[in-house]
């Protein structure tokens, strides 16, 4: 991992992988974002309808806002190769039963799906969570029977820690403790 490079204090604005640039949200992606939670391959995935252009927008800013205020988010991930955005992956702050934790997360275009893309951006967040912000611990809430998001947790050191119900939705909780990750 390219640790990449720091304008301001405590913000990384990319991650490099060989063959992703993992690079700070834009209010500009929005219409690539559209693209894949446009889609009801990836929207299937959450039990929900595709999302309009409103409701991206929304999804979008609230991105944003996160990133402002915790200096951490979801990275927009570009293919290198193409010069194109494929996907979302990074890290989202949470309450969960009133405790905090941070969740690990991703989302691709169905098109570039099984190439190993998302196992090679979320290894690249999971280091930059331990190494660069020092998080003691990740989670990922993966709606039970996603077993592709399930080999995603699975291939970068997550373990199925319980299997939870959130709003009557079963999920599979993931999880990784810094403490039992060995730096690459
Ligand atoms: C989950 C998701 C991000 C995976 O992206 P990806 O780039 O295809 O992931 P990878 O190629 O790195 O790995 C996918 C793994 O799942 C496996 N897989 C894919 N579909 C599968 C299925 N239906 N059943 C079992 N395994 C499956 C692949 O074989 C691969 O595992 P392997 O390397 O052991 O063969 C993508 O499917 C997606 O965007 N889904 C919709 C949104 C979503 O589910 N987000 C996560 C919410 S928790």
């Amino acid at each position: 991992m390219d640790a990449g490079t720091r304008s301001e204090p405590h913000v990384i604005r990319k991650l490099e992988t060989p063959r992703l640039t993992l690079r700070l949200m834009q209010e500009s992606d929005m219409d690539d974002f559209l693209f894949i939670f446009g889609d009801p391959k990836v929207m299937a995935a959450f039990g929900v309808e595709i999302f309009n252009r409103e409701q991206m927008e929304r999804w979008t800013r609230r991105n944003l806002d996160h990133q402002a205020r915790y200096g951490y988010g979801l990275f927009s991930v570009m293919l290198k190769s193409e010069g194109l955005l494929i996907g979302d992956c990074g890290l989202e702050h949470m309450e969960m039963d009133g405790v905090q934790a941070t969740e690990l997360g991703y989302d691709f275009r169905s098109d570039y799906w099984n190439q190993g893309f998302a196992t090679e951006a979320a290894g690249a967040v999971r280091d930059y969570a331990f190494e660069a912000l020092r998080l003691p611990q990740l989670i990922s809430l993966i709606r039970a029977g996603n077993t592709a998001s399930r080999r995603v947790a699975e291939k970068i050191g997550m373990r199925c820690a319980a299997e939870i119900t959130r709003d009557g939705i079963p999920y599979w909780k993931f999880s990784i403790a810094r403490a039992s990750h060995r730096p690459p």
